[in-house]
């Protein structure tokens, strides 16, 4: 097909960006356009940002700047600027920016068609009464054998610090028979692992199937999802403290399809911080949490995201979380510096002092570093089971996951992708682990 014309996506951000990036590159498809990793090439180039993190806009109006000069040599080329900072920016974008064509925001991107078509500069930041998901295309440009799957989106929880329930709105999930359908459409083209995507996923309740009750939580579906044949590893994430309920536990112990790695953010191990972030939940109840979880699945992997510097927090309220930390010895964290968002209730508050806040974002990534280390070094000599996911760059090499997440490199001439391999680890680097096929005794 020579006349395909070439979509260039740069997503930021979270797994919930990646999962929008594809169907929206899905949609384009449906109207010809093929993606491309080379932005030169590019007729249509499509920014889907992040409004998590600092410096968010900053970041897009300087590649925005970038793509002035290939817009200067390409007249009609068209740029897009989706996701969170499209939502919470809007016509702003248009008004700073004369190199953007089309804002849309994340509830609005299956009209992306549309505005193509229509042509001239556009902003669409609705939260429409549709539902996106019934109006996009099936299921199809898949990058492997693991695949994301957004089951539900926005989020009620309010933490004072979060964007989130701003620009991505309230928590809306999505039918069962709906996931059901795509998962099935996503395992008949070779998908062995889905992760569940929400930016609180467990709070999960979609419409049951016709003559099966009103809503099913995340654990039912889990359930229902283990029973696809050929479907043979689930994850999901992100989830909260407060929506583990007993059947999602139990799950992590009756289910093998369930991986053994969680990510549960408790962000603080100060009571007083986390009743000032809105979390409510305390220290206390999140071990006990982990308690119970660690019964039903010995073996899991947890992980977190902290943040450092929250407006009052004092060397004390530090200290408290480096010993939740320690209480737990966790497999992975992200840690973050606390930034103020515009239009979240932490926003208004006197911040913490840089100085301190980096020294103490240090001290706690050097202590999630080293339990990190020690998670992936348990592993040596240890039989796991690894999903191929491409090549690795040495020759004869496959890259893939574990059942606990880690990035594995394993020597294995005769692998393929999508293969589901039992290997034994022999080594830990720094992010990574090496392995080697655990060959069946002769
Ligand atoms: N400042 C720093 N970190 C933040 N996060 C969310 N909002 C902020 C903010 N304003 C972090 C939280 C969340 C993760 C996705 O990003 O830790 O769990
Ligand atoms: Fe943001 Fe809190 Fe909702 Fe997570 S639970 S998306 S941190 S408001």
């Amino acid at each position: 097909m020579t006349d395909a014309k070439k979509l260039f996506v740069k997503t930021y951000g979270c797994q919930m960006n990646v999962y929008d990036s594809e169907r929206m590159a899905e949609a384009m498809g449906a109207k010809g356009y093929v993606t491309t990793d080379t932005v030169e090439e590019a007729d249509m180039v499509l920014l889907n940002t992040c409004h998590i993190r600092e410096k968010a806009s900053e970041k897009l109006y300087s590649d925005l700047g970038r793509l002035r000069g290939l817009k200067a040599g390409k007249p009609g080329m068209i740029v897009g600027v989706a996701g969170c900072v499209a939502q919470a920016e809007g016509d702003e974008i248009l008004r700073r920016s004369p190199v953007v064509d089309l804002v849309v925001g994340p509830q609005a991107y299956h009209r992306l068609p549309a505005m193509v078509e229509a042509g001239g500069r556009q902003v669409d930041t609705d939260f429409p009464a549709e539902d996106k998901f019934t109006l996009l295309p099936d299921r199809k440009s898949l990058r492997g054998p693991s695949a994301f799957l957004t089951v539900q989106e926005g989020c009620d929880k309010f933490c004072a610090f979060c964007v989130v329930p701003y620009t991505r709105g309230a928590e809306v999930s999505r039918p069962v028979d709906r996931l059901l359908g795509e998962a099935r459409a996503l395992v008949a083209q070779g998908v062995r692992e889905i992760t569940l995507l929400g930016q609180n996923v467990n709070a999960y309740h979609g419409a049951a199937p016709a003559g099966q009750g009103g809503t099913w939580g995340l654990a039912r579906l889990i359930r229902e999802l283990a029973t696809i044949e050929g479907l043979a590893r689930l994850r999901y994430t992100t989830s909260h403290p407060n929506d583990m309920e007993d059947d999602l536990i139990a799950a992590h112990g009756d289910l093998p399809q369930l991986m053994p790695y969680l990510h549960l953010p408790v962000q603080s191990g100060s009571d007083r911080i986390l009743k000032a972030m809105n979390r409510k939940h305390d220290a206390q109840s999140y071990l006990r949490l982990i308690e119970r979880i660690r019964a039903a699945r010995p073996d899991i992997l947890l992980s977190s995201d902290f943040i450092v510097g929250f407006p009052g927090e004092t060397d004390a309220d530090f200290q408290a979380t480096l010993q939740l930390i320690e209480a737990v010895g966790f497999g992975a964290a992200f840690s973050f510096k606390y930034s103020a968002r515009p239009g979240t209730p932490a926003a208004e508050k006197p911040p913490v002092p840089a100085d301190v806040a980096d020294a103490r974002l240090q001290e706690l990534q050097a202590l999630v570093t080293r339990q990190q280390r020690a998670a992936q070094e348990a592993m040596v000599g240890r039989e796991v089971t690894v999903l191929y996911e491409k090549p690795g760059r040495l020759p004869g090499q496959m890259v893939g996951k574990s059942d606990h997440l880690h990035a594995v490199h394993v020597a294995d001439p005769q692998g393929r992708i999508g293969q589901l391999v039992p290997v034994r680890v022999t080594a830990s680097s720094t992010n990574s682990l090496a392995a080697v096929p655990v060959t069946a005794p002769a």
